[in-house]
């Protein structure tokens, strides 16, 4: 029997600006964005369930409403479907337990570790996990559920990383990765967020996926601006390594940079060409396209 307190709160913070993919994202928010007919947030908030989360937390900001909205009771829409009869199936996972959805405002974007500063009292003293929804992570199980099985093991932080080619890794938050427990699991020795390539301590990148205990919400508090002027989560991460137990687990699955734009037609096409209504159809669709 695992000792660790159990993950049940879960953060999304959906604040940031989406610059990328202006103008789609002027008026809708990105994380509402759909891969295929799924708006990213919900697979993001379906990973977090199929893994025990039970409390979702959103960091919303301006013009970030319509996220709330996609999980609330849409009454005119489901009375008019029922009357005609409509597979009403699709909703189930839009429904949420009344409660369980809980937002908090981020009135400036300051950066991620801001983000997720401005959830503190409500994450109060547990541990927690963050999802970032425009990281699509395709597995089985789903990532955080990779990492709650690993956190029972374990216990204290844990990160989900990936390798990429060494030339990407000055996007990214990077690991300098301390001993290894097993083929999954390593621990952590260092962070830092966007390096030059030349001085990245390897090529392991945080993807999206953490589980942090309640004192980051401290470090947070007296974080100054890191990389880009922003307040940086991976900083006030790397602050705790030492005094925590902090272990990277290596995600067995795919994960898509939904937050580029080619990230996200990937995205797309992979999961169209999975699905089995449509998999054949698409996959018609890009040779047609392909030999032209
Ligand atoms: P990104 O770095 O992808 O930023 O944030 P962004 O604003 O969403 O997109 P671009 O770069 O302008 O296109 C990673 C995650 O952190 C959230 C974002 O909503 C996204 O889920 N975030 C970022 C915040 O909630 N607040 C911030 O201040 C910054």
């Amino acid at each position: 029997m695992s000792q660790q307190k159990p993950i049940k709160k879960a953060v999304f913070p959906v604040a940031g600006l989406g610059t990328r993919f202006l103008p789609a994202t002027k008026a809708i928010p990105k994380e509402l964005l759909p891969i295929v007919d799924r708006p990213l947030i919900q697979y993001a908030v379906d990973e977090a369930r199929e893994a025990g989360i039970e409390q979702i937390i959103f960091v919303t900001g301006r013009g970030k409403t319509a996220i709330v909205e996609h999980f609330d009771v849409a009454f005119e829409l489901e009375a008019t479907m029922k009357e005609r009869g409509k597979d009403m199936s699709v909703l189930e996972p839009t429904r949420a337990t009344p409660g369980d959805i809980i937002t908090v405002r981020q009135q400036v974007p300051l950066g991620l570790g801001h983000a997720i500063w401005c959830a503190r009292a409500i994450v109060g003293d547990e541990p927690f996990a963050i999802l970032l929804p425009d990281e699509l992570m395709v597995g089985e199980p789903g990532c955080m559920k990779q990492m709650v099985e690993a956190y029972n093991e374990v216990g204290g932080n844990l990160i989900s990383v990936l390798e990429v080619p060494q030339k990407e890794v000055s996007s990214y938050g990077v690991i300098a990765p301390g001993a290894s427990v097993s083929d999954t699991l390593t621990e952590v020795a260092g962070l830092v967020e966007k390096p030059p390539v030349a001085e990245a301590p390897s090529n392991k990148i945080i993807s999206g996926r953490y589980i942090l205990q309640p004192e980051v919400m401290r470090t947070l508090e007296n974080q100054g601006k890191g990389a880009g002027g922003e307040i940086q989560l991976t900083d006030a991460m790397a602050k705790m390594i030492g005094n925590q137990p902090f272990h990277a687990v290596t995600f067995a699955g795919s994960r898509y940079d939904c937050g580029s734009k080619t990230g996200f037609v990937e995205a797309t096409l992979a999961l169209a060409l999975q699905r089995e209504d449509m998999g054949e159809e698409v996959r018609a669709i890009a040779e047609r396209l392909l030999a032209k």
